[in-house]
């Protein structure tokens, strides 16, 4: 049967997508057919064919096995690099959980052992003044990876990303430890600590790549 993990993280640029893609390649080794989607992108830019592509959504699309176009990976693009709702507005478009849910479950792929949707920014995003991106992953019941890139200031993200998602109900699979810098002071402790404060296992510790 397919099972589908939304990949959340405590903030932008915490490694969701770096840490998706390692998933994903380490799913492909262990024989699972897999499946990855940037259901909704901001920062998009226009390629050679005149489409809007983004760049966490390529790398989505290059790492799983089951590669299908574009536009089936990342069904809604947008342009400016800003919040997702201000992005639409800039585009003349509207958001909404309606449009969320029907663009997530209309491109799950249901051959894919793994389906894999990476979110958008961190956890709680705006989709408009209403509705949060949080909502349709707890109305869809789809469970959770939260990243958590360590660095100054990452408990304080990490506990409140945590409760919410405790308190929407969301199925939490674990968290990722991700080593975002070269030197943080304490890091070791820092992860001692969000052990004892999420109670859901600790995936992964990703060391810093240079
Ligand atoms: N463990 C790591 N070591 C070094 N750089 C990392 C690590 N994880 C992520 N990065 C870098 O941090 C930046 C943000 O990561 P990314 O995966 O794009 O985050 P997100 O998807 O949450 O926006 C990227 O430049 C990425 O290469
Ligand atoms: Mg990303």
């Amino acid at each position: 049967m397919s099972k589908t993990i939304f990949i959340t993280g405590t903030d932008t640029a915490v490694g969701k997508t770096t840490i998706s893609v390692l998933l994903l390649k380490k799913l492909n080794r262990l024989g699972y057919k897999t499946f990855a989607m940037k259901p909704l992108a901001s920062g998009c830019i226009m390629d050679v064919n005149n489409n809007f592509i983004n760049d966490d959504a390529l790398a989505l699309q290059a790492a799983a096995s089951i590669f299908k176009p574009y536009a089936i990976v990342n069904p809604i693009a947008l342009t400016k690099p800003i919040a997702p709702h201000l992005a639409a507005k800039a585009m003349g478009k509207r958001l909404s959980g309606a449009l969320l849910t029907e663009t997530i479950t209309a491109h799950l792929q249901p051959e894919a052992d793994i389906n894999l949707i990476e979110g958008v920014g961190g956890w709680s995003v705006p989709l408009n003044e209403k509705e949060l991106f949080s909502e349709v992953i707890a109305s869809l019941k789809i469970p959770v990876i939260l990243v958590v890139a360590i660095k100054l200031g990452c408990l304080n993200h990490a506990i409140l990303t945590y409760h919410n998602i405790l308190q929407m109900k969301v199925p939490l699979l674990g968290w990722v430890a991700n080593c975002i810098e070269p030197d943080t002071l304490a890091s070791s402790e820092n992860i001692a600590t969000l052990k004892q404060w999420i109670h859901a296992p600790c995936l992964g510790i990703v060391p810093f790549r240079t």
